[in-house]
């Protein structure tokens, strides 16, 4: 790690200050760091935002690209040239039929698999990489348990960087196939995610290469912030009152909590208060939900996950413990669902709304059917699913569901005698 600060310039863009430890405050510079050297908690980067304007910046940001980058003077890296285009800024759609199934009447769907690769990892990427050029890496690298590796891959590649990504032999053929493609290393690990993650830790100190979600993490988190903004633009500039996220190791969720909250510091919203911030993990690897279920502030990890949403399957969840905070502060619930609860979301959502999600999207969906169902959010609440990944990638999840007729032959006869047979 010291090796990596000698080498990087640091380089301060925007209203970055630099990097301060979430549990002591120590300062450090913007660079390639993220754990703090006198208590080792997490770090994130620290922006002063004193010298932004909200009408002027809201301006701006109505004006800009779309794409995350509408956003930049919020985030921690400058836009790079060859970043995928078109990440970021996905639909915000509003889901009649499935809100009618559910009885929510305002419930809008963020459609985040529709980015590049497929899944709102691109947004993260997109800052990582952008900070790891700045910062003059040639080799961008992550720990993947699937989503991440298509992103840094397809990122790598337009980047022209050397790529390697390392994901549990165990995922979806279909997510090792659509990282492959990019012409990226893949190191399939026997082993769970969380030793991929160890293992992936020390090739970081060893090789000085940039992982995404390692030592570029607190660069890497910020990008999904721009999902609260992007929700938050596309509703004309207000807060959802209910949300529901998916959470793996709970960056993506404890950041869009951090962009919801800027949002309000910054008055680019009236509103005064945060929604309420749900939570969605499968049962299999459910380590957040348990320990919100139990009321225990440690989160006990789960050795051998054991669910079909393998992109949520982390047993060593980094920011479990800062998730429960949101959780509780915003009066939200973390819930757990098991594999026939996901994969009969994954049907209701392909069928009402026409979006074919991953097991990720069916956790979470299924996860707001219970609340709902419980009451737990208002009929005229306006409330927000996040789909984070796409079906496409997890075709395996529903083979043989589905089945499909023999062919028929080419002669409108053949196909009465099909039509009268259902
Ligand atoms: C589709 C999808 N949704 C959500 C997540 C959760 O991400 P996080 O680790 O930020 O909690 C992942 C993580 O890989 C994912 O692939
Ligand atoms: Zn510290």
């Amino acid at each position: 790690m010291t090796q990596l600060i000698e080498n990087a310039q640091e380089q301060t863009y925007g209203s970055v200050t630099g990097l301060r430890c979430k549990e002591c405050g120590a300062s450090y510079p913007a660079v390639a760091l993220y754990v703090c050297e006198a208590c080792f908690g997490p770090l994130e980067v620290h922006y002063d935002y004193s010298n932004l304007n909200s009408r002027q910046l809201k301006s701006e940001i109505e004006s800009g690209p779309k794409s995350l980058w509408r956003y930049a003077s919020l985030l921690p890296a400058q836009p790079f040239v060859r970043s995928l285009e078109g990440v970021g800024f996905t639909p915000l759609q509003r889901a009649y039929n499935l809100g009618e199934r559910l009885g929510l009447h305002e419930l809008y769907i963020k459609n985040d698999a529709v980015n590049p690769s497929h899944s709102f990892k691109d947004r993260p990427v997109a800052v990582a990489v952008a900070k790891a050029i700045e910062l003059g890496f040639d080799t961008i690298a992550c720990a993947s348990t699937g989503n991440l590796a298509g992103a840094v891959a397809a990122a790598g590649a337009r980047a022209g960087l050397k790529t390697y990504v390392f994901v549990p032999a165990n995922i979806e053929p279909g997510k090792i196939t659509a990282a492959a493609v990019y012409g990226a290393q893949i190191v399939p690990i026997n082993g769970t995610y969380d030793e991929v993650n160890r293992l992936a830790s020390q090739i970081a100190d060893e090789y000085g290469w940039a992982f995404t979600n390692i030592n570029m993490r607190p660069y890497y988190s910020e990008g999904s912030k721009t999902l609260a903004y992007e929700t938050a633009e596309q509703l004309g500039w207000r807060l959802p009152d209910h949300v529901v996220i998916p959470i793996a190791s709970g960056s993506l969720y404890t950041k869009i909590a951090k962009g919801f909250e800027e949002l309000i510091k910054l008055r680019l919203v009236q509103d005064e208060t945060l929604p309420v911030i749900s939570g969605a993990q499968p049962s299999g690897c459910g380590p957040v939900a348990a320990a919100f279920a139990g009321g225990y502030t440690e989160i006990k990890p789960v050795k051998q996950p054991t669910t079909i949403a393998h992109s949520l399957a982390i047993g060593s969840p980094a920011d479990g413990f800062y998730s429960l905070k949101v959780a509780q502060r915003t009066g939200g619930t973390i819930g757990q669902v098991n594999d026939e609860e996901i994969i009969d979301a994954i049907k209701l959502l392909a069928q009402t709304e026409g979006i074919f999600t991953e097991p990720a999207g069916g956790v979470t969906l299924a996860t707001l059917r219970n609340l709902a169902q419980a009451g737990k959010i208002g009929r005229d609440e306006v409330t927000v699913l996040y789909i984070t990944g796409n079906g496409l990638k997890t075709q395996n999840v529903i083979e043989g569901l589905f089945p499909i007729s023999a062919p028929v032959a080419p002669r409108l006869s053949a196909f009465e005698h099909w039509l009268e047979a259902r």
